[in-house]
């Protein structure tokens, strides 16, 4: 099997690395999901039987600047590469990175059944990307949600702001597990508990200041992203 992981140079791309050690890990240089001649030339020569797709444009605040840039480079960049891997090897499994920011963020728990309905620009991409990647039946919608292993690197934490949060390294430990099961459809890989940032922040970092997002003036944010499973089970955060 030849396996591709898109995005090999993001802080969950660098996690995947350890559990999809076989995998090659392009660069943007070498396939950039925005021109659809790079993702061609790099498939044809390539050949993926099976795909790890995470790369996105990420920054929620860029997805609301530069609304163009986030739909080529999430829901267009997707389906060309959806496209050309099933142009030469149409049982190719394709497995989609999302998040837990496709919901509204009202009510958290929300289940592999749950109505998405995104509350910013960045959610709206990746909400329609999973849908481009449905179509193709060989393929699983992985929602998950993970901070970047390691102290945490701002002096403030929301309190108010919730997830069922994994590390980068548990997220790439679901996401082995749930590709070696050859999983279909959505499946959450989550955390176990419910946590605030703040919470998650402490962990690892004793001086961290709660604040609110009261005083936020950024682009809207999900505000409880916990994610539950009704299909797969939940991580420890420690893992
Ligand atoms: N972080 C979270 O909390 C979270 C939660 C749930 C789901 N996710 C999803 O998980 C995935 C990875 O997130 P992350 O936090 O690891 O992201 P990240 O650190 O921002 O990395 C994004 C990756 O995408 C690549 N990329 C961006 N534009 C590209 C393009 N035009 N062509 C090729 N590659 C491009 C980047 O390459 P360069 O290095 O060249 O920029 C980088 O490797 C994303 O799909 C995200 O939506 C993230």
């Amino acid at each position: 099997m030849t396996i591709l992981v898109t995005g090999g140079s993001g802080v969950l791309g660098h996690a995947l690395a350890k559990t999809f050690p076989e995998a090659d890990r392009p660069s943007r240089r070498e396939l950039d999901l925005t021109d659809e001649h790079s993702i061609r030339a790099y498939i044809a020569a390539h050949r993926p039987s099976a795909i790890v797709h995470t790369a996105a444009l990420t920054d929620i605040g860029k997805c609301e600047a530069d609304r163009g840039a986030a739909w080529r480079t999430n829901v267009d960049g997707t389906e060309h590469l959806l496209r050309e891997a099933l142009a030469v090897a149409p049982d190719c499994f394709f497995v989609y990175i999302s998040t837990a920011g496709v919901f509204r963020g009202d009510t958290g728990n929300y289940d592999e059944e749950s109505r998405p309905d995104p509350v910013n620009y960045y959610g709206a991409t990746k909400f329609r990307a999973e849908q481009v990647v449905r179509k193709h039946s060989a393929s699983c919608v992985i929602r998950t949600n993970f901070v970047r292993r390691g102290r945490w690197p701002h002096p403030q934490a929301f309190s108010d702001r919730f997830g069922t949060f994994l590390y980068d390294t548990g997220a790439a430990k679901g996401i082995r597990e749930v590709f070696d099961a050859h999983m279909r459809g959505i499946v959450h890989v989550c955390g176990d508990q419910k946590l605030s940032l703040f919470e998650v922040a402490r962990r690892t970092d004793p001086d961290v200041k709660p604040v609110t997002m009261e005083g936020y003036l950024g682009p809207p944010l999900t505000a409880d992203m916990s994610l539950i499973t009704r299909r797969w089970h939940p991580y420890s955060l420690a893992d």
